[in-house]
C-alpha cells in the first residue's frame, strides 16, 4: 500500500505525525521539507510572505532621508526615515510603469524615478509627475507608494507583507523578558559580515538554535566554554525559541562586558533567540549578533551577520579592537557551522535519507517544527 499522502506535497501523513509527537518521541521534519522546490513555494506563500521579517536597525537610518533598500521575499522595499523623523517601510516600485526607484541604499530628499522622473517624498507621496497634464482624472497628490505594516522592537524594524497578520510585539512578551538584560534597544550595528550558502534556510536556523552540536562542530571553540550538556531551552508561549548556554566558571568568550547591569552568570552566558521563522539574535556580554536571513530559493540562502554593541561603548577607546575581536570570533565559529551545514545539505538531498530522532537538547527544533507545520497547514 502506498504511504498516505498529506496536504503538503512530498510529505506523507506518517512523516508529519512523527514530527508532531511530543519532544521525547519526536522525529525531525522529513528531507522533502528542506529539498523540495514545491514546499519552498508553499513556504513563501504561507510563511515567508505572512511573517514578521526584520529589515533594519533604527541606527542604520539615523537621519531624515536615510534609507536602506532590500528585498522582502520578492518585494523591493526601502526602510526610510522621513523628513518628519518617522521610519516607514515603503515599496520601492514606481506607480507609473513599475521601475525600481532606489535599488541602492543612501540618503535623499526626493526619490525621483530614473525612467520618467516621477518624484516621491520621504513619506512616499508622489509630489511630481511631469507632462501628465492630459491624463484625465490623474491627480498626483492622490498617489503614494504602498506602505507595509511595520513594528519597531528593541531598535529592530520589522515588516510584514500580510495586512491581516497579528501584531508581533504582543506575541513575544515572554521572549522579550529573556532578552531584557541585554538592552538590545541601546545597541548599534558596528560591523556586518556577509555570506551566501547553498542550503535551505531552515538548515541555517536549526543550526543556530541548538547547542547539542557544540560537542562535534565547535569542540575546540564553544564546547569548552558553553558545553552542550548544560544548554537549556524553556517552553515557549508564542512563535519563538530561546536557547540558554551557561558559561563555564572562569572561562571567557563574550569579550569584555560592555553591557551594563549583567549578573556574573549573564556575563559568562550565551543566549540564542529566534522569532519564527528566522529572526535570529545571539546575545552575550559585549553585545549581540543579529543573523539577518534572506531565503533565495529552496537551496540558497543569503546571510548578513550584524554585530551590535552598546552605543555608548562604540565611542570608547579600544572599541575598534573589541569589534575586531568579535568579528574574528564570529567568523571562526560561522566557518565551523558552514562546514556542518554543507554536510547536512549533502545528506538531505541523498535518496536514502529519512527522518531522524531529535535529542531532548533540541527542543527549539521541535518548537520550530510545530510552528512550521501549523503555518504550512500540516
Ligand atoms: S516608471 Fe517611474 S516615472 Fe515612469
Ligand atoms: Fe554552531
Amino acid at each position: 500500500m502506498p504511504p498516505a499522502t498529506s496536504a503538503l506535497p512530498g510529505l506523507t501523513a506518517d512523516e508529519i505525525a512523527r514530527a508532531r509527537l511530543p519532544l521525547e518521541q519526536a522525529w525531525t521534519l522529513p528531507p522533502s521539507a528542506y529539498v523540495s522546490p514545491d514546499i519552498y513555494e508553499l513556504e513563501v506563500e504561507r510563511i515567508l510572505r505572512r511573517a514578521w521579517i526584520p529589515l533594519a536597525r533604527l541606527d542604520q537610518v539615523p537621519e531624515p532621508g536615510d534609507y536602506l533598500s532590500l528585498d522582502l521575499m520578492g518585494q523591493p522595499v526601502m526602510v526610510v526615515r522621513g523628513a518628519d523623523g518617522e521610519v516607514r517601510v515603503l515599496s520601492r516600485i514606481c506607480l507609473h510603469r513599475a521601475a525600481d526607484l532606489a535599488p541602492e541604499s543612501g540618503r535623499r530628499k526626493l526619490f525621483t524615478c530614473p525612467y520618467h522622473n516621477w518624484a516621491y517624498d520621504t513619506a512616499g507621496r508622489l509630489v511630481r509627475a511631469p507632462l501628465m497634464e492630459g491624463a484625465a482624472g490623474f491627480e498626483a497628490q492622490d498617489c503614494a507608494l504602498p506602505r507595509l505594516r511595520s513594528e519597531v522592537w528593541e531598535g529592530f524594524v520589522l515588516a510584514n507583507l500580510d495586512p491581516e497578520a497579528a501584531a508581533l510585539t504582543p506575541q513575544i512578551e515572554t521572549y522579550a523578558r529573556h532578552l531584557e538584560p541585554y538592552r538590545l534597544g541601546d545597541m548599534v550595528v558596528a560591523r556586518t559580515l556577509e555570506y551566501e550558502s547553498g542550503w535551505n534556510w531552515k538548515v541555517l536556523v536549526e543550526n543556530f538554535m541548538e547547542a547539542y552540536h557544540h560537542i562535534g562542530v565547535h569542540s575546540q571553540t564553544f564546547e569548552p566554554i558553553h558545553p552542550a550538556a548544560r544548554s537549556e531551552i524553556p517552553d515557549n508561549d508564542g512563535p519563538w525559541s530561546i536557547l540558554h548556554m551557561p558559561g563555564v566558571e572562569g572561562a571567557e568568550d563574550g569579550g569584555p562586558a560592555l553591557i551594563e547591569g549583567l549578573t556574573d552568570a549573564q556575563k559568562q552566558a550565551l543566549v540564542a533567540a529566534v522569532v519564527f521563522p528566522h529572526f535570529m539574535i545571539a546575545a552575550f556580554a559585549s553585545g549581540a549578533a543579529w543573523y539577518q536571513v534572506f531565503p533565495l530559493g529552496h537551496d540558497r540562502v543569503k546571510l548578513k551577520i550584524h554585530l551590535l554593541v552598546p552605543k555608548g561603548a562604540l565611542a570608547s577607546p579600544g572599541a575598534e579592537e573589541i569589534v575586531e575581536g568579535l568579528a574574528a570570533m564570529t567568523a571562526l565559529v560561522h566557518a565551523e557551522d558552514i562546514r556542518a551545514n554543507d554536510l547536512v545539505w549533502g545528506g538531505l538531498t541523498a535518496p536514502l535519507t529519512r527522518q531522524g530522532r531529535l535529542s531532548p537538547l533540541e527542543r527549539s527544533i521541535w518548537q520550530m517544527n510545530q510552528d512550521w507545520l501549523n503555518r504550512m497547514g500540516g
